[in-house]
C-alpha cells in the first residue's frame, strides 16, 4: 500500500490548510512531490503558502478559496474540481465550541455541523467514485479523540467527531481492495489555532507543555499513514491515553470526569 503516484495533473484537495494541522499536512504531501489544491476562506494565507510550497518543493498549488460551511460555496468548489484529477483528499477543515449547548449560539452550532459533518460527506460523495474510478487514491479525515466519547460543554463538537471518525473508519472497511484507502486521523492536543478559534484560552493552563504534539508531527504521522493504508492514527502520547480511555472506559465514569474537565476549560 502507499500514496498515489504525484504527477503534475493529479492534485491532493487539502481542507483547511490556511492554518494547523491542514497547513502542515499541506507541506508534508507537497515534499513527497504532490501538487495541491488548498481550501479554506482566507485565500492571502492560502495564496502565500502555495507561493512557498511551489517554490520550495516544486509542484503546482492551486488556491480556491472557499466556506465550507455553505451548501452553495460547496456546490461551487466541487464544480471546480470535476475538471480536476483528485487523487488524494484530506477533509481536515473544522473548528469547536464549548459551553452548555442552551447558551451557545444556535447559529455557530448550525455552522460547526455543516462544517464539521456535511461539508466532509458532501466532498466524500462526490469524490469518492472518482477516485475508485482512476484506482488509486488516499482519503484522510480529520476526526478527533473527542469523537470517541461523551464530551459535556463540547457536545455539538464531539457529536461532528463521532460522525467524522465511524465515516472514516467505516469507508476504510469498505475500501479495502479498490487501490483507495481511507485513513482517520484523530488527535488530542495539537498546538494550533485551534483553541484561540474554539475560545478555550484555559487549555494552555491547564495542560503542560509535554502533553501537546505540533501540527508538522500530526500530520507527518497522518501522511505516513495514509501512505500505509493505516485505519486510524492518533498521534502522540496524550491522543493515545485518550484514544484507549474514551474507547473503553464506561460512560459512567467518563461523562463525570469528563463534565468536570470540559466545564474547567471554559
Ligand atoms: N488542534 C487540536 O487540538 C485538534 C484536536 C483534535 C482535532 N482537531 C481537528 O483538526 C482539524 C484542523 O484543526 P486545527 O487544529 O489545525 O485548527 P486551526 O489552526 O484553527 O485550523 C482550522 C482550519 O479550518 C479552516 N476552516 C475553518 N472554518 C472553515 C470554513 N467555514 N470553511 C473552510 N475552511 C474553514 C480554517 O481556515 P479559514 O479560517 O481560513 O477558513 C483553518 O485552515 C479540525 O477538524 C479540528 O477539529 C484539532
Amino acid at each position: 500500500m502507499s500514496l498515489p503516484t504525484p504527477s503534475s495533473s493529479a492534485r491532493a484537495v487539502v481542507t483547511g490548510a490556511s492554518s494547523g494541522i491542514g497547513e502542515a499536512l499541506a507541506e508534508s504531501l507537497a515534499r513527497r512531490g504532490h501538487s495541491l489544491t488548498l481550501v479554506a476562506r482566507r485565500q492571502d494565507r492560502l495564496r502565500a503558502l502555495a507561493d512557498r510550497l511551489a517554490a520550495q518543493y516544486l509542484v503546482t498549488v492551486d488556491v480556491e478559496a472557499c466556506d465550507l460551511s455553505d451548501r452553495a460555496h460547496r456546490e461551487a468548489l466541487l464544480a471546480k474540481l470535476a475538471h480536476v484529477d483528485v487523487s488524494i483528499l484530506c477533509l481536515n477543515a473544522g473548528f469547536a465550541t464549548y459551553g452548555g449547548l442552551a447558551a451557545l449560539d444556535p447559529a455557530r452550532e448550525r455552522e460547526q455541523v455543516e462544517l464539521n459533518v456535511t461539508a466532509v460527506h458532501d466532498l466524500t460523495v462526490a469524490l469518492l467514485p472518482r477516485l475508485l474510478e482512476r484506482g488509486s487514491g488516499a482519503i484522510l479525515i480529520t476526526g478527533s479523540t473527542a469523537g470517541n466519547q461523551p464530551s459535556p460543554y463540547n457536545a455539538t463538537y464531539a457529536a461532528t467527531k463521532a460522525f467524522a471518525n465511524t465515516l472514516a473508519e467505516s469507508l476504510h472497511g469498505e475500501l479495502a481492495g479498490t487501490g483507495v484507502t481511507c485513513t482517520l486521523l484523530a488527535p488530542g492536543p495539537v498546538r494550533t489555532e485551534f483553541a484561540e478559534v474554539s475560545h478555550l484560552g484555559k487549555v494552555e493552563e491547564m495542560l503542560p507543555a509535554f502533553a501537546w504534539v505540533t501540527a508538522g508531527e500530526a500530520a507527518e504521522a497522518a501522511v505516513r499513514s495514509m501512505a500505509s493504508g493505516r485505519r486510524r492514527v492518533v498521534p502522540g502520547a496524550t491522543a493515545k491515553l485518550q484514544n484507549i480511555g474514551g474507547q473503553h472506559a464506561p460512560r459512567s465514569i467518563l461523562n463525570p470526569i469528563l463534565r468536570k474537565v470540559y466545564g474547567g476549560m471554559r
